[in-house]
């Protein structure tokens, strides 16, 4: 077994701690990135002659922003994305673990790559994200993968080059493993290189600190950490000056926004309202959290015509005894309450949601209180799950009585619940005039684009790939249940 070098290793009790101690934000300067530099041209001449990187992200938004820094980091180093991961000398996977077939889906891949490391002795295999974060999967990928070169966590994207470079520098090509749980300082202005050229993400906090009985996000991305409102503002603006036409304000939980920040008038409200004041063209945020969703939040959405009409407002189940296992800290009737009030201030809103179904022990008359919310709330669009057990989680430890066939069964009811509604939803934009932005050549037919309406919904429609990036209008003609077909507006 090759050596493995561990700089830093994952511990549950540090993943869960949640102390007071104020976090750091450190501006990555000119001297940090002149070091890499002078490391980083010792790695290119190690690298075997094509200096190409690949990389592969499964999972969240969160880790497509990730996948970004680690872009601009190693294109810092001149060295060249490629799409065919053939052609790559080094190789990352940017992991997912909120689900078990998230992991499945990397173990598969990592399974594959053994045949490309078989044919070149130089590919670097470097894996990320939120699966080496959890001890015994950790584990187990260093044992049963020895040809994994190099590991690193959520909290270490900025030790990339180093890491690379120490990898490059030892003799015989040990492993190196660099994942912390203890969440470190806030790094900024790290180099990125964005996937697209119209629409960004921007960080606002990091981590979570809910604990819903289910989720393994907490421990994999640790405390939650509010980003300076200045930083936050600045990189809005670069992003403004650089043409992107939408922002994404990103966090677990954008509602908590602020609360570990020193001004106490800092909230995700007043966040949302300076961001929403520059003159960008589109504003969303994700993922609101239902019992934190502020009456200030609505009025600044309602105030701003650029804040996208559309709120995606995770609920995960309906009944009140779910929640309560769940550890979410509202009841069906006060989530009901709220989308009132929205709907109220905010007509034309778009609703999406998450729901969990086969939650343990979760009873028919349970699982139909979902059902009910559901027909009540009226999604304009959902995300829907079965419960899958995490290591680590509180949930994970519960006995689970039901079987796995009624948990497909009411997927399924669950699903259809929902597209009661979607056709009546859609119906009403048949022959109205929508603002696009266009994001694609169309998957299904090579001659038609595909865009986003201000309620997430895809359009897809004859014209000329130039106009992605562009905010046209298109008149909405025929809805396809998931996605409308439409005309473009000259
Ligand atoms: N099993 C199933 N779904 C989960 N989610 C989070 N953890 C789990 C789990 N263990 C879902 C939640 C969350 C979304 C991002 O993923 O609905 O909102
Ligand atoms: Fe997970 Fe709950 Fe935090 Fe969302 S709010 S990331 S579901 S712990």
């Amino acid at each position: 077994m090759r050596e493995v070098i561990y700089l830093d290793k994952p511990s549950f009790t540090e993943a869960i701690k949640r102390n007071q101690t104020n976090i750091n934000t450190i501006h990555y300067n000119n001297e940090t990135f002149l070091t890499n530099l002078k490391n980083n041209l010792k790695i290119s001449e190690r690298l075997a002659k094509n200096n190409t990187f690949y990389i592969k992200t499964h999972g969240c938004q969160a880790n497509i922003r990730d996948e970004e820094t680690i872009n601009g980091l190693l294109t810092s180093l001149s060295l060249k994305r490629v799409e065919n991961i053939e052609e790559a000398s080094i190789i990352i996977i940017n992991t997912c673990s909120v689900r078990e077939n998230a992991n499945n889906k990397v173990y598969a891949e990592i399974g594959n790559i053994k045949r490309l490391k078989e044919k070149n002795k130089d590919l670097v295999l470097i894996l990320c994200g939120c699966m080496v974060e959890t001890k015994d999967t950790l584990a187990n990928l260093i044992n049963k993968y020895p040809y994994i070169d190099i590991i690193f966590g959520t909290h270490n994207i900025d030790s990339l080059l180093n890491l690379l470079y120490l990898y490059m520098d030892s003799d015989n090509k040990k492993r190196i493993v660099d994942v912390s749980s203890k969440e470190g300082e806030i790094i900024e202005d790290l180099p990125a290189t964005r996937n697209n050229k119209y629409s960004a993400y921007v960080n606002i906090t990091f981590g979570c600190d809910k604990f819903c009985t289910y989720c393994i996000v907490p421990q994999t991305r640790g405390k939650e950490r509010s980003r300076d409102k200045e930083d936050i503002l600045k990189e809005c603006k670069l992003l403004l000056a650089e043409g992107y036409k939408e922002i994404i304000l990103l966090g677990q939980n954008v509602d908590s926004y602020g609360k570990d920040l020193k001004d106490q008038n800092i909230t995700f409200a007043s966040l949302l309202d300076a961001v929403a004041s520059l003159p960008i063209k589109r504003v969303r945020f994700l993922t609101s959290y239902p019992s934190e969703f502020s009456d200030e939040v609505i009025e600044v959405i309602a105030k701003h015509d650029n804040i996208m009409k559309y709120i995606h407002l995770p609920v995960q189940s309906g009944s009140n005894s779910v929640l309560k296992r769940m550890a979410r800290r509202y009841t069906k009737e006060e989530y009901i309450a709220l989308v009132e009030r929205i709907k109220a201030r905010i007509p034309n809103v778009a609703l999406s949601t998450d729901i969990i179904v086969g939650f343990p022990n979760e009873s028919e008359e349970e699982f139909l209180d979902t059902l009910d919310l559901v027909r009540k709330v009226k999604y304009a669009s959902a995300f829907t799950f079965i419960y899958s057990p995490r290591e680590g989680t509180a949930a994970a430890k519960l006995k689970d009585k039901i079987n796995d066939e009624t948990k497909v069964a009411r997927f399924k009811r669950l699903t259809d619940a929902l597209e009661e509604y979607y056709p009546i939803y859609n119906e009403s934009f048949i022959n109205t005039i929508q603002e696009v932005l266009v994001t694609s050549v169309s998957k299904k037919d090579k001659n038609k684009v595909s865009g986003v309406m201000f309620n997430n919904k895809i359009v897809n429609f004859n014209a000329d790939p130039s106009l992605i990036g562009e905010i046209v209008k298109v008149k909405i003609l025929e809805d396809k249940l998931y996605s409308f077909n439409g005309e473009l507006i000259k």
